[in-house]
């Protein structure tokens, strides 16, 4: 974590909340964005839920009814990601904070982040070359996975994440902890056949083309 920015995210906190109430749109984008400032979200996910940590996912511009499904099972135990860095499970310390939010509110919560414009794909070091690319871009349609998450992960059927410029470390370690079987729940019976298909080196491939597609600005 960036402690500077860490910093700043806390004085908007402090300062500006009121201020950012007054001018929100509707009811349910107000209560939303104060919520997720609130119940303690940004410290992880960043202010506007668009945080630079390579493994912990975006959630601005992510589908709302997904994102719902997926607080409750990280909520409720279901979903359990692999150990961090000190062998916590990485949803451990979202998973002691959920029981602060109510399911209306994390729907609010919900609304607001879907709402809100994606952020522009990180830039990779190494930078992955054209044909890197598009090998990914190729690896991704024979996996089959299309179907379910759309051309280059930008139109998911409904309920299902948009996977399209969403960070590259933590794309790879969902299908891997997704082919393993250590992320269950919700509807992840579905893809595992695909997941299984693919070694680690495919997994790198894919995951370095979809994190550099550029969504459309809302
Ligand atoms: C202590 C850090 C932390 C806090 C606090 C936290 N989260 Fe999370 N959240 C995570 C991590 C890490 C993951 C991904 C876990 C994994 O890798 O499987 C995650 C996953 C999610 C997901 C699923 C994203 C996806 O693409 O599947 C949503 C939605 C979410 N968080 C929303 C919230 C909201 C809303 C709050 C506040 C009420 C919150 N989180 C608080 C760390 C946190
Ligand atoms: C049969 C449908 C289906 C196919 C095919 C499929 N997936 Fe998925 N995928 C899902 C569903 C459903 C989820 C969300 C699971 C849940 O409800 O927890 C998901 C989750 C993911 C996630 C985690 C998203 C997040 O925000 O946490 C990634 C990354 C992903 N899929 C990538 C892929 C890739 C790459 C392929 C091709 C190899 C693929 N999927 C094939 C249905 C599918």
């Amino acid at each position: 974590m960036k402690p500077i920015r860490f910093f700043a995210v806390i004085a908007v906190l402090v300062t500006a909340s009121p201020a950012l109430a007054q001018t929100a749109a509707s009811p349910a984008a107000l209560d939303g964005k104060s919520l997720f400032r609130i119940k303690t979200c940004v410290a992880c996910h960043g202010r506007d839920g668009a945080k630079a940590i390579q493994n912990y996912p975006d959630l601005a511009g992510q589908d709302s009814k997904y994102m719902q499904a997926q607080m409750a099972a990280i909520a409720d135990g279901s979903r359990v990601s692999g150990p961090d860095a000190r062998g916590y499970p990485r949803t451990q310390g979202m998973k002691d904070v959920m029981h602060l939010t109510s399911p209306e509110e994390r729907a609010a919560i919900a609304e607001f982040l879907a709402s809100q414009p994606a952020p522009k794909p990180r830039p990779l070091d190494p930078a992955p070359d054209a044909a890197r690319l598009t090998a990914g871009k190729d690896a991704y349609l024979k996996g089959g996975c299309a179907t379910c998450h759309g051309a280059d992960g930008l139109k998911p059927l409904a309920t299902y994440p948009l996977i399209a410029g969403q960070k590259r470390d933590y794309i790879a370690l969902q299908m891997t902890e997704i082919r393993d079987g250590i992320r269950k729940g919700g509807k992840v019976a579905t893809m595992v056949p695909f997941a299984k298909k693919l070694d680690d080196a495919k997994i790198g491939l894919i995951a370095d083309y979809l994190s550099q597609v550029e969504r459309a600005p809302k």
